[in-house]
């Protein structure tokens, strides 16, 4: 018999009810009942708490943890977005738009890992669905267990039985507890379940990886504390026309979140992209104007990146400008400053701007190539394929300095190109007579437009 009973509260003002309303009476909020456990009384103990203690204050200093507690997930890309690898008895969200692949990774990861036992339950696809997909990914592994089951109970009851080192729910939407009689996918499900798994995990030091789904507007779906519980969240993107998925860190408690890991989606699942550049800029063997590459660094990785730019003549009256990739505030800001410190005018044109492989990037370092690119368009005058640049451009229009600007240029010289083009005040400790690749340095907005024409 559960011990446990539900009341639903008024989210805004705590108000209490036994039944759900669509309106609270004391505060008069709509839609803001949900469900909550209350009075646990004496709690049962779950199947995977054979013989775990209660915890008591101990000093932080006492506190013994082992230097391995790391758990290589088979996939290099996975590991560098996890910090180095799975921490146990950590839980990571993994949120993603429909069909993005979420599924697909987090088997493959399952399939990959070695040596481990991985149970993995599914709660949206049958077995014979699963064991498809593993048969397109095309790896055998005895370690790794199907379960399809969605009440939490009868999880915990099959993890006390086969002792699993990893769990992986696929996916938090289609659990539910007994203890709630809301449907799964409600709030208070979600939000209940996630506790459970949460708690599963500090006490056994099992760790477990949820899937989410996301809602319209790319949140994942379920309270918004969902993120706070878990100690690392992740998100999966990336354009449906590509083969290109990034995977991304939004929270992680154990390592970086500028960190990205990048797959490319084919017949026979995830590859893991090791190398950006090369893949980002192979499309290109004419030289062609609007085109300019950008010197990034997402995390610790260098990449370069092309950005293509489309100028021209205003069609209808108000000029169009649209941007994929990059940040439509951004590109009006960086035009603006164009039009203002500049010889050259573009208010009266069109600019669509183009991220090369449906990458978005944060750096802004890809600032200077935005503009070149702006001007090679405008111009018509093809950069010349073996320039890139690093920098980013102020409102005053001055080029300013940006991180690591070393590892830019030596990736640039790494991958065959002759010139790069940085700021001036990032030059401090870089002897350019150690570089094979001509460096040039630039201070505002006036000197790039004379350097490029
Ligand atoms: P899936 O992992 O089911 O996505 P999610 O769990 O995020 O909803 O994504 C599956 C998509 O990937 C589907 O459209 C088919 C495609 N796919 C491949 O292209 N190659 C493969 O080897 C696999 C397994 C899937
Ligand atoms: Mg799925």
């Amino acid at each position: 018999m559960s011990k446990t009973k539900s009341t639903y509260f008024c989210q805004s003002c705590g108000n209490q009810s036994s039944k759900w309303l669509g309106k609270c009476p004391a505060c008069g909020e709509w839609n803001s009942f949900v469900e909550e456990v209350v009075s646990s009384g004496k709690e049962e103990k779950k199947p995977y708490q054979k013989n775990s203690k209660k915890p008591i204050p101990q000093s932080i200093s006492d506190i013994s943890f082992e230097k391995e507690s790391r758990i290589n997930t088979g996939m290099e890309e996975l590991n560098r977005v996890l910090g180095g690898g799975m921490v146990s008895g950590s839980v990571i969200l993994v949120g993603g738009e429909p069909g993005i692949g979420k599924s697909t990774l987090m088997l493959q990861m399952a399939l990959k890992i070695k040596g481990l036992r991985i149970l993995y339950v599914s709660g949206e696809e049958s077995g014979r669905q699963l064991k498809m997909r593993a048969d397109r990914i095309g790896i055998e592994n005895q370690d790794c267990l199907i379960l399809n089951e969605t009440s939490t109970n009868e999880i915990f009851r099959h993890i006390g039985e086969v002792e699993p080192n990893m769990v992986v729910i696929d996916s938090i939407q289609t659990l539910h507890t007994d203890v709630l009689e809301s449907s799964a996918g409600s709030i208070s499900q979600i939000r209940e379940t996630a506790a459970e798994m949460q708690k599963f995990s500090k006490i056994t030091n099992i760790p477990v990886v949820l899937i989410g789904h996301i809602t319209k507007d790319g949140n994942i779906a379920g309270p918004k504390i969902l993120e706070h519980m878990v100690d690392t969240v992740l998100n999966f993107e990336g354009d449906r026309h590509y083969g290109f998925r990034i995977l991304r860190s939004v929270k992680n408690r154990f390592g970086s979140t500028s960190e990205l890991g990048i797959f490319e989606m084919n017949s026979s699942g995830l590859r893991e992209v090791t190398n950006p550049s090369e893949l980002l800029l192979s499309q290109r063997d004419e030289n062609v104007s609007g085109v300019a590459i950008a010197a990034m660094i997402e995390g610790q990785r260098p990449m370069l990146i092309e950005v293509q730019a489309l100028v021209g003549p205003a069609a209808y009256g108000t000029p169009q400008r649209s941007a994929t990739g990059f940040d439509t505030r951004r590109m009006n800001m960086l035009l603006a400053v164009l039009e203002k410190r500049s010889s050259y005018k573009v208010s009266t044109k069109d600019v669509f701007l183009n991220i090369a492989g449906g990458i978005r990037v944060d750096d802004p370092a890809i600032d200077l190539a935005v503009i070149a690119s702006v001007l090679s368009s405008a111009e018509d005058i093809p950069i010349g394929n073996n320039v890139c640049f690093a920098a980013e451009v102020g409102l005053s229009g001055e080029i300013r300095a940006v991180s690591r600007t070393e590892k830019r240029i030596s990736e640039a010289e790494k991958l065959g190109f002759e010139k790069i083009i940085v700021s001036k005040y990032s030059l401090k400790g870089i002897e350019k007579q150690n570089y094979k690749i001509e460096i040039v340095a630039v201070k505002n907005i006036q000197d790039i437009v004379d350097e490029l024409f």
